[in-house]
C-alpha cells in the first residue's frame, strides 16, 4: 500500500537537554553539517505532512530563530513550561485546534530516524485501523526508557516509565521510542484526560495509550528493525556515537553511487555534500557544508573542504579550503590554504605552502610554492615564482593586483597593490614592485649587487668560513699558475 499522508508531524523539542552541559540548546547541536532537529525535520518532510509543528520551550528565541531561518514550512508552538510530553502535545492542540487525520509525534533529538521507518509506522497504523500506534524497539539495555506492556496475546496495554515500573516491568526489553501515530480527533480528547499522578508529576503522553484502550479503541505497536535508529541523543557520548552512524550511512550512499572512499573510518562527509561517480576520497578527509566534487577528482589525504566546489579530475591533497572554486584538472596542495573567493581555472596549480583568498587564477597558471595571493587576478599561463607575496593590505585598505596572461613573476617578488603586471611581462627575482610593469617589459626593483673582496679574511679571521675561503682562493691561484694564466 502507499504510505498515508499524515495531517501533521509534531516534533517535541522544548526540553533543556541538561545532560549536554551546553550553552547551545540540545536540538541545535550539529551532526554531519545539520542541527539535530533538522535531521528529524528532513525525515518528517519525506512523508509530505500537511503541517510540520515543532514544540519549543527552553531557549525558544534561539531554537525558534533557527527554525524560521531554515524552514518556512515549520510552525513553532511555544510550550512555556515543560510539564511533560503529554502537556507538550496538549499545548499544540490548544494552539492549533483539533487536527483531523493522522498526527505523528516525534522528538527533535533522534537524528538517526529515517523517513522509511516513519512510513512503516504509518502503514501499520492505517492497516490495523488503530487509534494509536507506537514505534517500539527491542534494546539490549532499556534502562531509562518507558517499557511496552503487552497482554498474553501480545496486545499493547500501556507504557510504563522507568521510574514508575515494577522490577518485573523493568525486565522488559521492548522500549518506547517516543514516536507515535495518533488519530488526531481521539488524541485531542485524550490529552485533556492525562493525570500527573506519577513519579515525576508530569503529564505523560505515554498515558494516552492506556486511556484510548480503556475507551475501547485499538492500540498497536510497530517494532523498528533497528533499535539504533530510535535512540535519542542525550549527552555528548551519544552525540558522537550518532555522528558515526550517520556518517557511515552517508558514506555508504556515496560508495553505492560510485565514489571510492579509501578509509570510511577517517572520512567525514556532511549530509548536503554532492559527490559524482569516480571521485576518490583519501584517508583523513572532511567534506563540509555545500561542497560539490565532480567526477574523477581525487580529494585527500588529510584535506578539509568547506563550501568548496571541485571540478572534474582535479587533485586536492593535504589542503584546507573554504568557499573556494577549484577548476577541472586543477592541482592543489600539499599544505595549501584556499580561503573564500579563490577561483582556480582549468589546469591551474596552487602548490605547497600557498595561501590564497579572493583571487582568480587563470587557466593553466601556476603558483607552485610558498606564496600568498590575496585580492588578485592572475592571467592564463602565468607563472608565479616561489615566495612571491601579493602585498594586498596597506594597513587601511585591501588593494587589487593584476598579473597578465603568460606573465612570469620572479621568485621572492613583492607585488605591492594596487599594481598591474602586463601580459607577457616579467619581474626580476627579489623585486619589490610598486609601479605597473607594461606588457613584455621586465620590472627590476632591487639594489645592484657589489662584492667586497677579502671581507671575510679581514672581518672574520680565524673562522671556518675564513679558512674555507683561503683554501678555495689558494686552489684557484695554483690552478691559474698551472695553466700559465
Ligand atoms: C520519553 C517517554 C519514554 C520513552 C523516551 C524515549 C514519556 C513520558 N516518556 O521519556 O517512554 O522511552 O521518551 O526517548 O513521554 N519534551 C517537551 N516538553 C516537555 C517534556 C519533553 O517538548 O514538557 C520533549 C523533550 O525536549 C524531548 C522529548 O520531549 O525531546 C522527550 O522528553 P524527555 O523528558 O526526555 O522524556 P524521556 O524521559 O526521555
Ligand atoms: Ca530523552
Amino acid at each position: 500500500m502507499s504510505v498515508p499522508r499524515p495531517a501533521a508531524v509534531v516534533v517535541l523539542a522544548a526540553g533543556e537537554g541538561t545532560r549536554m552541559k551546553s550553552r547551545t540548546p540540545k536540538v541545535l547541536h550539529e551532526l554531519c553539517g545539520r542541527a539535530l532537529v533538522d535531521h528529524m525535520l528532513a525525515a518528517a518532510r519525506g512523508l509530505d505532512p500537511e503541517r510540520l509543528i515543532v514544540v519549543i520551550g527552553h531557549d525558544r528565541e534561539r531554537v525558534g530563530g533557527h527554525l524560521t531561518a531554515t524552514g518556512s514550512d515549520v510552525q513553532p508552538v511555544v510550550q512555556a513550561e515543560q510539564r511533560g510530553t503529554g502537556h507538550a502535545v496538549r499545548t499544540v492542540i490548544e494552539e492549533v485546534g483539533t487536527i483531523k487525520g493522522t498526527v505523528l509525534v516525534t522528538y527533535g533529538d533522534t537524528p538517526l530516524l529515517r523517513t522509511d521507518t516513519l512510513a512503516r509506522l504509518l502503514e501499520t497504523h492505517a492497516e490495523e485501523g488503530n487509534a494509536v500506534t507506537v514505534l517500539t524497539a527491542e534494546v539490549p539495555d532499556p534502562t531509562g526508557y518507558g517499557r511496552i506492556i503487552r497482554d498474553g496475546g501480545g496486545a499493547v496495554l500501556a507504557i510504563v516509565e522507568q521510574k514508575d515500573a515494577s522490577p518485573e516491568q523493568r525486565a522488559i526489553k521492548e522500549m518506547n521510542s517516543g514516536v507515535y501515530a495518533f488519530d488526531g480527533a481521539l488524541l485531542s480528547d485524550a490529552v485533556t484526560r492525562i493525570s500527573t499522578a506519577n513519579a515525576q508529576g508530569e503529564e505523560y503522553l505515554t498515558d494516552v495509550l492506556a486511556i484510548l484502550r480503556e475507551d475501547g479503541h485499538r492500540v498497536g505497536a510497530h517494532v523498528a528493525d533497528d533499535h539504533v535508529e530510535v535512540e535519542g541523543v542525550n549527552d555528548r557520548v551519544q552525540l558522537a556515537a550518532a555522528g558515526r552512524v550517520l556518517n557511515r550511512r552517508i558514506l555508504e550512499r556515496h560508495m553505492r553511487d560510485g565514489v571510492t572512499v579509501i578509509d570510511p573510518e577517517t572520512t567525514w562527509v556532511d549530509v548536503d555534500v554532492i559527490l559524482s561517480p569516480d571521485v576518490v576520497i583519501r584517508p583523513g578527509t572532511q567534506l563540509h557544508g555545500r561542497t560539490v566534487v565532480a567526477a574523477g577528482a581525487e580529494i585527500g589525504p588529510a584535506t578539509t573542504l568547506t563550501d568548496t566546489e571541485v571540478g572534474e579530475d582535479a587533485t586536492v591533497n593535504n589542503t584546507v579550503a573554504v568557499g573556494a572554486l577549484i577548476g577541472p584538472q586543477a592541482a592543489v596542495g600539499p599544505y595549501t590554504y584556499l580561503r573564500p573567493g579563490t577561483v582556480l581555472a582549468r589546469k591551474a596549480k596552487a602548490g605547497a605552502h600557498v595561501e590564497m583568498k579572493n583571487a582568480r587564477i587563470g587557466e593553466g597558471a601556476k603558483v607552485p610554492h610558498l606564496t600568498y595571493v590575496g585580492d588578485a587576478t592572475i592571467g592564463a599561463g602565468a607563472n608565479i615564482g616561489a615566495s612571491t607575496i601579493f602585498v594586498n593590505y596597506d594597513g587601511v585598505e585591501k588593494n587589487h593586483t593584476t598579473v597578465g596572461d603568460h606573465a612570469f613573476v620572479g621568485c621572492d617578488t613583492m607585488l605591492v597593490a594596487p599594481v598591474t603586471i602586463g601580459d607577457g611581462a616579467y619581474t626580476a627575482a627579489g623585486s619589490t614592485i610598486t609601479n605597473d610593469v607594461p606588457p613584455g617589459a621586465i620590472g627590476v626593483a632591487r639594489e645592484r649587487q657589489r662584492n667586497i673582496e677579502g671581507w671575510v679574511a679581514r672581518k672574520r679571521a680565524g673562522t671556518r668560513s675564513a679558512e674555507a675561503a683561503r683554501r678555495a682562493l689558494a686552489d684557484e691561484a695554483a690552478e691559474q699558475q698551472e695553466n700559465g694564466t
